[in-house]
Parts: C-alpha cells; sequence; structure tokens
C-alpha cells in the first residue's frame, strides 16, 4: 500500500516536474539484474536470466518465467500456489538462485526488489498468469530443425551456450547440449534419451529431477517448439 502511494504521489509530482525512477526502484532492478544477490557459490542466475520485464523487451527469446510486467497488481502467482508475492520472489530465491535463507520482508533489498516490481506494475489489478506445468511426460512429434534452432537461441543458449561446445555459456554447471544425452541410454537404459530430455526441460529442478534449472511450462514453450528443438539435436 506505501509503495503504491509512493507511485502515485510520484505520477502527480510528475505532471509539475520530471519524476525519474526513485533510488529504492534504482536499487531493485540493479538486484533484478545482478546474481550476487544469491550468496551461493553454485548460482549464476539474476532475476533476470529468466524472466524479462515486458513483451517488448522479451523480443523474440524464450524465458522459462513469463514476464515480470504488471507483477505486482496481480491477485496471486505461481498459479495460485503463492499468494503473497515475497514468497512467490522467495519461491525463485531459493530454488533457482540457491539462496539459503528466503528474503525477509524487512530486509533492505526485498523493499528495493518490492519497488522495482511495483514500478513495472502501474495497473491497479492485472490479471493473473496461467503456469501449466507438464506433470506427466510423454514424447512429442520432431518438427521443422531450421525453428529448432531458433529455438535453442531463444531458450537455451544464455545458460547452455554453442551447441557442442558451450562457448559462452553462463555457468560451467550447465552442460554443453546435446552431448550430455549420450549418457542417457547407459543412465536410464528403459527411457530413450529423446524422452529424458524432455523430461528435464518440462521439469526443470522438479518432481525429482534435481539441479537448479527452471521448469518450462506449456506457456513458456509451446510442444511444437520442443519438437523442433529436439529435431535440431537430433535428439
Ligand atoms: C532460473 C530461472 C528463474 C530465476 C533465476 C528467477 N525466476 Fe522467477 N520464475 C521462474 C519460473 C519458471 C516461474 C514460473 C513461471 C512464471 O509464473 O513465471 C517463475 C515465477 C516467478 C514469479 C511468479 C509470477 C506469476 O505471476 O506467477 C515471480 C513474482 C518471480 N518469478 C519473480 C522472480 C524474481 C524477483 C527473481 C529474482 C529474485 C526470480 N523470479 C528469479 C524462473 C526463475
Ligand atoms: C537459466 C539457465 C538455464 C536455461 C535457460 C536452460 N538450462 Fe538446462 N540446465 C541449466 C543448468 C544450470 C543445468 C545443470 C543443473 C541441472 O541439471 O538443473 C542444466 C541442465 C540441463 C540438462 C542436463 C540434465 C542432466 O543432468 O542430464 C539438459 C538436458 C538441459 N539442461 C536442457 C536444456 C534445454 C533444452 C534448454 C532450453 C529449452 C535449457 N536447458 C535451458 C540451466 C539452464
Amino acid at each position: 500500500m506505501r509503495a503504491r502511494g509512493v507511485a502515485v504521489a510520484c505520477a502527480v509530482a510528475g505532471l509539475v516536474a520530471g519524476c525519474g525512477p526513485t533510488p529504492a526502484e534504482e536499487y531493485g532492478e540493479a538486484l533484478f539484474r545482478d546474481s550476487r544477490l544469491s550468496t551461493s557459490q553454485y548460482n549464476a542466475f539474476s532475476c533476470a536470466t529468466c524472466h524479462a520485464t515486458s513483451s517488448e523487451q522479451a523480443g523474440d527469446k524464450l524465458y522459462a518465467g513469463l514476464s515480470l510486467e504488471g507483477v505486482a497488481s496481480r491477485p496471486h502467482w505461481w498459479g495460485g500456489y503463492e499468494v503473497t508475492l515475497l514468497d512467490a520472489v522467495n519461491f525463485c530465491y531459493t530454488a533457482f538462485m540457491r539462496g539459503t535463507t528466503p528474503l525477509a520482508a524487512e530486509d533492505p533489498k526485498s523493499r528495493a526488489l518490492y519497488e522495482y516490481l511495483v514500478s513495472l506494475s502501474p495497473q491497479p489489478q492485472s490479471p493473473a498468469q496461467s503456469f501449466t506445468l507438464v506433470r506427466d511426460i510423454t514424447d512429442v512429434p520432431r518438427g521443422d530443425a531450421r525453428r529448432g534452432a531458433e529455438v535453442y537461441r531463444a531458450a537455451c543458449q544464455d545458460c547452455h551456450g554453442e551447441v557442442r561446445t558451450g562457448e559462452d555459456r553462463l555457468t560451467t554447471l550447465a552442460p554443453v547440449l546435446p552431448d550430455v544425452a549420450g549418457e542417457y541410454g547407459q543412465l536410464f537404459p528403459n527411457s530413450p534419451p529423446g524422452l529424458v530430455f524432455i523430461e528435464k526441460v518440462r521439469h526443470g529442478r522438479f518432481f525429482g529431477v534435481g539441479g537448479n534449472m527452471p521448469p518450462y511450462s506449456r506457456e513458456a514453450l509451446s510442444d511444437e517448439d520442443l519438437g523442433a528443438l529436439l529435431a535440431w539435436l537430433g535428439l
């Protein structure tokens, strides 16, 4: 409530004298883009690794997390699973960024992040975003490999780097693709390698898979694009 008051005051003041982002918003944006928000030595992600802040900014990119435009004025988050914004953020912070203790409400960093998320949410209300996790893994038809190359660049390359070399990957914790799937025949003799790969993309670190990669919901990645990606990777 207090933050919205500030935003309104700013909008009113802005009519009189130019009113840019407040220092708290600027600090919040810097934190949003900084992987050091989490002090874990195993974390290389910032919020901005997985979330665009508007659909224009997302462009052709396929982020695992949805755009955060309007996020502070949604009625709930994570498909209704989280009912406070701080819990929704902390879910990402602990699950993906390996933060050991959740950010506390009174922590100046949480407050600044909150102010930044409020600045992305000019409307008093925004609709909840649907988020459909694919629980049961089934095979998908292989698609157009040329589209698959675009999907790889748009969705996977920031973290995994170039295919077959891993060049420019964000972290060496992200294995070189598709090479890692070469071991799947031995590790999972009863599942075709393509299916193990699909499971990783759809489940990320959840459903007992482990790691810290985010899952791709249906909204984040269609089966059609996933099939194209598999065709491009030869899986
Ligand atoms: C490794 C990827 C990743 C990182 C890093 C990450 N998120 Fe997320 N986040 C996701 C995914 C996946 C979801 C679930 C899909 C969705 O709703 O966006 C999600 C969901 C959310 C949601 C709920 C959105 C909604 O309406 O349901 C919020 C809020 C959020 N993230 C904020 C943050 C913030 C702030 C940070 C940084 C502290 C962060 N995330 C870091 C991947 C990530
Ligand atoms: C936000 C960064 C990030 C993005 C985006 C990302 N990955 Fe990952 N991925 C990782 C990390 C880190 C690991 C190693 C830890 C783990 O397994 O969760 C990993 C592991 C994997 C693995 C290996 C699982 C295993 O242990 O054998 C596969 C396969 C994979 N990713 C595929 C993909 C594909 C395909 C995409 C694009 C659709 C993608 N990833 C997008 C970070 C990412």
